[in-house]
């Protein structure tokens, strides 16, 4: 049987702020950040948390975390309550947030990985040798950054660093907020890579948010759709893309004379997009069904003398599905 590492349940948090109205003036308001979020995550899969901009997904990361308390509802790291348990908790996980915070500018990043290391209660001759593998294993060695004081770091800089705290203590439960954002392509793609290789190969489970349907397609064996506060979908990218309406695109370039839209007409297609350049035609075709439709169009199109060029049906990728229940949310 999979192990547990995270059982969220019916998780809901409200955040009470001001909002501003004019200069001296300002009105309460709650926000319903979490209406009901219920997950779970095993050991050794990475699972993404995915949704719009305020969707919940970093209150959602922070309640796993014991950085926040939920108003209702309840969760459990490897068995143990993140608020009854918080520091239990602590102990089986690392974590990595968008934004981050805590570390000390006037220190290096060797300095700060120290401090978090002697917190954590890690022994000095076991820190030391963790923080080296650590360097190594996101580069920052290479980068001349291990020695360089925090303040001067930049973006892809501090998203290593972070990621190298969250690893300081080897938990077996990784929560990566973002974890490539302001990175570069290749370093971008060499995190994906480790966060693949500590799930699928040291059996970590590994819980990963990102606004990059690309990287959430690749990295991902498991994605957890949340919208408004709820979760509104969750699969492997494969079950979620058989979930959104089977509408599929007709791509299809071709070149000759002037009379696509009568014979796009004359099988009855109604939804269609034409670009024109150079007696060249793009022609984007969204249909219930492709196959049925495709041996029709080659024949018109080759009996009014049209040159085919090429010939697709596009199937729906990650970002359709994200755009899909993001708009059904609406
Ligand atoms: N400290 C806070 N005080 C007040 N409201 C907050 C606070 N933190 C988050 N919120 C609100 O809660 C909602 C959920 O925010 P959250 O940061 O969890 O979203 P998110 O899914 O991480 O979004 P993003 O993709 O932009 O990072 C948003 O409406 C946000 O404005
Ligand atoms: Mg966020």
């Amino acid at each position: 049987m999979r192990k547990e590492a995270v059982v969220a349940e019916n998780l809901k948090k409200k955040y009470f702020t001001k909002k501003r109205k004019g200069v001296l003036k300002a009105e309460k308001e709650i926000v319903e950040a979490l209406k009901g979020v219920s997950f779970k995550i095993y050991s050794g899969e990475v699972v993404g948390l995915l949704g719009p901009n305020g969707a919940g997904k970093t209150t959602t990361v922070k309640i796993i975390s014991t950085l926040l308390i939920p108003d209702e509802g309840n969760a459990w790291v490897y068995d143990y309550h993140v608020v009854k348990e918080a520091n239990m908790v602590r102990k089986h996980l690392g974590v990595l947030l968008s934004v981050e915070k805590g570390f000390y500018g006037k220190l290096t990043g060797r300095e700060n990985l120290e401090y978090f290391g002697l917190l954590y209660g890690l022994r000095r001759d076991e820190l030391r040798k963790r923080i080296d593998y650590l360097m190594k294993l996101l580069e920052l060695d290479k980068l001349g950054a291990a020695d360089r004081l925090f303040e001067e770091y930049s973006l892809g800089m501090k998203a290593r660093l972070g990621l190298a705290r969250a690893l300081l203590r080897d938990p077996p439960l990784l929560l990566l907020d973002e974890p490539t954002l302001g990175l570069d392509p290749p370093s971008a793609r060499k995190i994906r890579e480790l966060v693949k290789d500590l799930a699928h190969k040291e059996g970590k489970a590994i819980l990963y948010t990102t606004h990059n349907m690309f990287e959430a397609e690749i990295v991902c064996d498991r994605i957890i759709l949340i919208n408004k506060g709820r979760v509104v979908a969750e699969g492997t990218p494969e079950q979620l893309k058989s979930l959104i309406p089977a509408i599929r695109t007709i791509n299809m370039v071709v070149k000759g004379s002037d009379n696509v839209k009568p014979i796009l007409q004359s099988l009855n297609i109604e939804s269609y997009k034409i670009e024109r350049a150079n007696g060249i035609y793009n022609i984007k075709i969204n249909t219930l069904k492709p196959e049925e439709l495709l041996g029709e169009l080659l024949k018109k199109f080759v009996n009014n003398g049209y040159e085919t060029i090429s010939l697709k049906i596009e199937e729906p990728t990650l970002e359709d599905v994200f755009i899909y229940f993001a708009e059904k949310g609406e």
